[in-house]
Parts: structure tokens; sequence; C-alpha cells
């Protein structure tokens, strides 16, 4: 497994030994991920081998005798992608070409490689108006973002339009960095595999929270950001008017997901979304982090916007239960809680006012006429 070390890998690799499954794991300990620690989560009874997955020598190494190739190493920050180009291609897509590479002219035993992929890759999702069916929307220009026009309205009558689930047939668009790093991985991986015909899983996963998280990696997972600022005894940003939604996944319910793909060859060379199905609002999750932690510190809602970011996008998850036989089996609100107990063992950095200025710097802000 590559990246067993992160939040994803880790309780894979416990599920996995768990089972009595032999595991080892290939992860560089990504400073902003682990800042130059390793985590006292790791499983002693996996292998580990601290390289990174870009370096072919290592991995080669590391894939001898390999049955089961699961692949989670990548650069997570989505906002981060966009000024860090090379680095996120480098890693996420040559991270992909060097396993691909060497399954394909070395002797290995390779029997399955599964991959994570993002919802990120969709842009925007699916939405609805009820006199006038469906209609998949673009990433808001720039134009409407100045004005706060957060919402979508329907090209014929202009009502307010509402989010629908989004399926696996929905076309990608998203142009940001981290989205077509991971869409690019998922293409070679299937290209790949079926020229080669080595049986391959592509698991789109959406906004995945739970213990482990890094808390102190103010780039990725909001959960966690929102959880970090808390705990500092501030409120957590929210940007927008709050009403914009994501739909939030237990990891365990990922490994649950990761663990039947793995075994199961009715989801090889067909993506499939690992969601909830369920949208929640980012301004409820602050006020429900805030709750859950005992604390009465509200979101702060600035009602700004971000260059790129979606409105909604939520997962239509019945080809998930149709070929894995898979069902989110954890409520938001029990993760959640699990989250925020964890949480009180963690001491949290709120590095999250130098992301902003990062995005600021790089003009990824909107300028909004006052
Ligand atoms: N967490 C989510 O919401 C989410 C959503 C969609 C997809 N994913 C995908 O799932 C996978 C795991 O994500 P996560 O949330 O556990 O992130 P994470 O950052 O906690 O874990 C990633 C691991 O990869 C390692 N890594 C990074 N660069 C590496 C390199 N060059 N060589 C070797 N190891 C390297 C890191 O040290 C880390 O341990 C990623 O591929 C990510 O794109 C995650
Ligand atoms: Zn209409």
């Amino acid at each position: 497994m590559t990246g067993g070390a992160g939040f994803i890998g880790s309780f894979l690799v416990d599920e996995l030994v768990k089972k009595g499954k032999r595991v080892r794991v290939l992860d560089n300990f990504e400073a902003q991920v682990h800042q130059g620690r390793i985590p006292s989560y790791l499983n002693p009874h996996a292998e580990l081998v601290r390289a990174d997955v870009r370096d072919r020598g290592a991995v080669k190494k590391a894939l001898t005798g390999v049955t089961h190739v699961v692949h989670l190493a990548a650069r997570v920050g989505v906002g981060q992608a966009n000024y860090q180009i090379r680095d996120y291609m480098d890693v996420n897509v040559g991270g992909m070409a060097t396993l691909l590479d060497i399954i394909v002219n070395e002797k290995t035993d390779i029997e399955k490689i599964v991959m994570t992929a993002s919802m990120t890759s969709y842009g925007e999702g699916m939405y609805s108006c009820r006199s006038h069916g469906k209609y998949k929307m673009h990433i808001r220009p720039e134009e409407q973002l100045k004005k706060r026009q957060w919402n979508f309205f329907c090209p014929k009558c202009r009502k307010k339009l509402d989010p629908v689930p989004t399926d696996e047939d929905t076309i990608f668009e998203n142009k940001g960095i981290y989205a077509l790093s991971k869409q690019t991985q998922e293409e070679m991986l299937f290209s790949i595999g079926s020229l080669y015909n080595i049986p391959a899983v592509s698991l789109r996963l959406f906004n995945v929270y739970g213990p482990r998280q890094s808390l102190s990696n103010p780039y990725t997972g909001v959960s966690a950001i929102f959880i970090s600022r808390l705990r500092n005894n501030v409120s957590p940003v929210v940007f927008e008017d709050g009403l914009q939604s994501r739909d939030f996944v237990s990891v365990h319910d990922v490994i649950g997901a990761i663990l039947l793909s793995m075994k199961k060859t009715s989801a090889n060379f067909i993506p499939i979304n690992i969601g909830s199905g369920i949208p929640t609002g980012i301004a409820d999750l602050a006020k429900t982090l805030s709750r859950l932690l005992g604390m009465k510190i509200p979101p702060m809602v600035i009602n700004e916007g971000r260059k790129g970011d979606i409105r909604h996008c939520f997962a239509d998850i019945s080809r998930a239960k149709k070929l894995l036989g898979w069902e989110p089996k954890i409520s938001f609100h029990d993760g959640l809680k699990e989250l925020v107990e964890w949480s009180l063992y963690q001491k949290p950095t709120d590095l999250f006012e130098k992301a902003v200025s990062e995005l600021s710097s790089k003009k990824l802000l909107i300028k909004h006429d006052h």
C-alpha cells in the first residue's frame, strides 16, 4: 500500500492486519501531513518502507511478493495544488506512472490495483429545476462570485436550482490541478490496466472525515480545519453564505468500500462514487462541531468566495450499492462525535490564516466590489 501512513491508509492497514493479511506500506511521511513525526497510530504489524512513490528502485523493491496494491500516496491540498503545480502533478501523476511502469515492465505478482479518485474532478454537481429537469452546472465564473451570487438559477425560468445526487456518468470538468491529477491517475490506471489485463478499481471518494486526519494541515479536510480553529478558541471561517454543502463520509465506511473492492471483481474498470449520499451545509458543520466540543464559538460566515470553489456536490451511491454491495453505515452525527473525541487528545496548530494569505497572495480569493 502506498500512502499507508496517512489518514485513510492507516485505517486500512489496521483492518488488513486484523484480517491476518501481510501488509507492506510505502510512505515518505510528507512533512505537511506528518509535521516531521512518525505517527504514533502506525500499526507495528505492517512492514514499513520509508520512500517516495516516485523512487523507481524503492517502489520496485516494495512490490516484491505483493499481490494487491492500494495506491493512496498523493498530495491532497486542493487549493494549494493550484500554486504548487509541478509538485502536485509530479507526485500524483508521476507516482501512478512509476507504479504502472514497474508493473508493466518488471516481473511482479500483481492481481489487483485499487486507487482513490476524487469528487473534485466533477466540479459542480448535478442540479434540478422542478419544472425543467436536471442540469449539470459549471464552475461559477469570477464575475458571478464577485456579485456574491452564490446560487444557480434555472436557465429557462430563473427559479433557484436544487442540488441533486451526482452519478459517475457525470462528465469531469474541474480544471483545478488536484482534480486534474486525480482524473489523470484514474484514466492512466484504467487504460494500462485494461491493456495488460490487470484488474483495476477507482473509488471516487467524496469528503472523507474521521480520526487521524491531519488537524494541523490547513490545506485539506474542512472538518479538521474547523476543529483546529475551535480548539484554538477562534471561529471557523466559512466562505460564501455558509449554505454551500459537501458530502461527508466516515473513513470507516471508506475502508469498507476499499476492502470490498479488493475482493470483488464487479468493480473492475468501473469508477464508483463513495460518499454518504447526503449533503451537509458548511455553516451547519461548523455549528455542530462547536456544539460537540462543548464550545459556544459560532462560525464566522464571511460572505466572500474563493475562485474555483464549487457550491454543491453530493454522491449518487447507487452504483456502489449495486456493484459492491456497499452502503455507508456510520451516521454523520456518530462519525463527527468520534472525530471530536479523538481531537481532544491532539494539539492542533491552527495554520488556517497562513493558507488563506497564500491564496490571497496568489490572487485566488475573489476581490469583491464593496
Ligand atoms: N481525504 C479525502 O477526503 C479524500 C477524498 C478523495 C480522495 N482522496 C485520496 O485518498 C488518498 C489518501 O488521502 P488521505 O486523506 O489519507 O491523505 P493523507 O495526506 O493523510 O495521506 C497521504 C499519504 O501519502 C503520503 N505521501 C504523500 N506524498 C508521497 C510521496 N511522494 N511518496 C510516498 N508517500 C507520499 C503522505 O505522507 C501520507 O501519509 C489520496 O490519494 C487522496 O487523493 C482523499
Ligand atoms: Zn426551470
